[in-house]
């Protein structure tokens, strides 16, 4: 079946002539996601750091760049809601499958996902944005509970890292919503 036609667009390089809905929040824009300044990078764990991009406080998920370097490894957690991955730079894989997410590549992981990121011998540093939905819960090898992630830990997170480090917690701001 054929998809809908639209209407004929009058004029269809006119700006839209209203204002935005004065509910709607602001943009982001970030103009180089890869900062200069290498104290936006907030650790997280040994040889990982996140950078992040937007936390949707509003509607619980956070879109960040994850860095980890030589040998690094993100903790073994479990997802309730999807990720969407895209390698921005170097390699990696999941300990609990055989596929390896590799530069320019894209990953979905789906709810119910838990699995362990690491980063091989060989590679000097991965980079990968990811947007993550909801929690992730930290478990030991049979799926209890150590701890936990969501937007607002990540926000407290920033926030200290910011104030530590001389940016001023108050630049986490930009990046909530
Ligand atoms: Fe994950």
């Amino acid at each position: 079946m054929p998809a809908p036609a639209l209407l004929p667009d009058p004029d269809p390089r006119m700006p839209y002539q209203h204002p935005m809905p004065k509910e709607a929040s602001a943009d982001i824009v970030i103009a180089g996601v890869l900062p200069e300044d290498e104290r936006v990078w907030v650790p997280q764990a040994p040889n990982v750091w996140f950078r992040p991009l937007c936390l949707n406080a509003a509607q619980g998920y956070w879109v960040n760049l994850l860095k980890v370097t030589r040998a690094g490894v993100l903790s073994r957690h479990r997802h309730t809601n999807p990720v969407h991955g895209y390698v921005l730079k170097g390699r990696w894989h999941y300990l609990e499958h055989d596929w390896v997410a590799t530069e320019g590549g894209y990953v979905y992981e789906p709810p119910g996902e838990t699995h362990t990121l690491v980063v091989p011998e060989d590679v000097a540093e991965m980079i990968t944005l990811f947007q993550v939905n909801g929690l992730m819960l930290y478990v030991d090898p049979y799926g209890a509970a150590l701890g936990y992630e969501d937007v607002f830990t990540k926000i407290d997170m920033c926030r200290r890292h910011y104030a530590a480090c001389g940016l001023g917690e108050d630049y986490v701001d930009r990046f909530i919503r």
